[in-house]
């Protein structure tokens, strides 16, 4: 790796603020540094690297840059992203408070032998069969959220989608006990991924808060005590609506030690921490980016007319209905719920030619890769139609992975694909929004989070 290339601009979105000289060149650190830095100057949590990242992708294929106190490797490559961002090894700073809540759940696992028998179970609650018990579920859900928009009313488009977002998740984990135990879940889960979250990024900042984790154990007992009683409840009851807890209470009763506790608190709270916020924020910036693009508003509405016209049922919203599929993908282009990988590397290797040595944190982004130029022309543009069958194959490998890659990609892909493209087709069929903000104020913290209350007006 040579000198890093000076800085070009990048456009950024108006809302982001500027930082007047972001950059400074930083000398080696260690005998292993083979370049120069940069130093991200005023980047004091991981929601200014949203602001500070972007120019670093136009200078060079691997950048490094300190962050946090810590020297790391930028890539920009789409190949070597996918090295890091597909293996399945989990080993990073934060992961000893996230296992503190979500134990060996499938996002924190770091014992393979633990991680791949609770995935299939995981895996087989959102079959296709699962996933069309869903569908319909979630388009009644969105039904009454919609009909309760009168005309007039000013929403806030984010809190909305956040209670969305937590009857379709909460629905689909827990089945028809969600609703009793409704407004238990969503405070005790509410509070317990904020202050997960928050600890997260400051250790990832580099400026861990005492006593962070030891406040993190009120929570969570609260919510495990939730989750004991509904499980009792289901163990003994009778279920008519299944959710994924009904898979894993099953495997459980078999006897296998795969399955045994603490298998079913940790995959409960897992799925709702991973589901919870990622799927909210992706339905609030997918509406807003719809009623802020009239054309690409005009496109999804005649789509989702011909499809009730011609009787598509709600299960094949997501298949049948690809321009509202190309909305949605260029909504998590722009805005990947997971914006950052941060990961050690688990071995010394060769990156870009040259050898990085163990424990270096390579940075992973699909924020950066996803707008950057060279990937995506004109990347601030928001095109559903890059998603078109033709031009989509022009679209580099591995540049575009909101869901992650490799075998711990997201498990709830399809399920999060088809509520965005319910909520989308009866939204868009049914009210107009007329939003306040021109711009959603995104922070990463450190998964994406919009800072605004999103205010719309209804109108018809
Ligand atoms: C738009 C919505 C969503 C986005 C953008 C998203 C994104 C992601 C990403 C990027 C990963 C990979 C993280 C990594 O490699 O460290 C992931 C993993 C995961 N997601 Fe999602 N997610 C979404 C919705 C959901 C939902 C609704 C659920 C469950 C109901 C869910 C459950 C999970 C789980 C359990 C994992 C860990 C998988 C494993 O390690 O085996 N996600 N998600």
């Amino acid at each position: 790796m040579g000198t890093a290339k000076p800085l070009t601009g990048h456009p950024g979105f108006p809302a982001l603020p500027s930082f007047p000289t972001p950059l400074r060149r930083f000398p080696r650190l260690t005998e292993h540094t083979m370049a120069d830095a940069v130093v991200l100057e005023g980047a004091e949590s991981t929601s200014d690297l949203l602001h500070l990242m972007p120019p670093l992708a136009a200078a060079g294929p691997t950048v490094r840059y300190v962050y946090g106190g810590l020297e790391r490797i930028l890539l920009n490559e789409p190949d070597e992203i996918r090295q890091v961002v597909s293996d399945p090894r989990r080993e990073f700073p934060a992961l000893g408070v996230l296992q503190r809540v979500l134990g060996q759940g499938l996002l924190a696992a770091d014992d393979l032998d633990i991680w791949a028998p609770h995935r299939s179970v995981i895996q087989r609650g959102f079959s296709p069969r699962q996933v069309t018990a869903y569908a319909q579920r979630i388009e009644a859900v969105t039904r009454r959220l919609v009909e309760s928009w009168s005309p007039g009313r000013q929403v806030s488009v984010r809190d909305e989608m956040s209670e969305w977002s937590l009857d379709n998740v909460g629905d689909s984990v827990f089945g028809d006990d969600f609703t009793t135990f409704r407004d238990a879940i969503r405070d005790q889960f509410r509070r317990t991924i904020h202050q997960t979250l928050a600890a997260m990024a400051d250790i990832e900042a580099g400026t861990p808060k005492p006593g962070a984790e030891e406040r993190l154990e009120q929570t969570i007992s609260e919510l495990e005590e939730t989750v004991r009683h509904i499980v009792g409840r289901r163990q003994n009851g009778i279920v008519s609506a299944r959710g994924l807890i009904d898979g894993m209470i099953e495997a459980s009763q078999d006897g296998d030690p795969r399955y045994a506790d603490p298998f079913i608190r940790d995959e409960v709270i897992t799925m709702m921490f991973a589901g919870y916020d990622t799927l909210a924020v992706t339905a609030s910036l997918s509406l807003f980016l719809l009623y802020t693009h009239p054309p690409v508003l005009k496109r999804v509405r005649s789509e989702a007319a011909e499809a009730r016209a011609t009787g598509i049922p709600v299960e094949r919203y997501m298949k049948d209905l690809p321009y509202i599929r190309a909305v949605i993908h260029e909504t998590l282009r722009l805005y990947p719920s997971i914006p950052f990988y941060h990961r050690p590397a688990l071995e010394d290797r060769r990156i870009d030619g040259e050898w990085v040595k163990k424990g270096t944190i390579l940075t992973a982004s699909a924020w950066v890769t996803q707008r950057n130029p060279d990937y995506f022309p004109d990347p601030l543009t928001f095109d559903p139609d890059r998603w078109s069958t033709e031009r989509r194959a022009a679209v580099v490998r591995n540049s575009y992975f909101p869901f992650g890659q490799g075998v711990r990609n997201c498990v709830g892909t399809h399920f999060s694909m088809l509520a965005l493209a319910i909520v989308v087709a009866e939204v868009a069929s049914t009210v107009n929004l007329i939003f306040e903000d021109e711009q959603p104020a995104v922070q990463a913290n450190p998964t994406m989070h919009v800072a605004n209350a999103m205010m719309a007006t209804v109108g018809h």
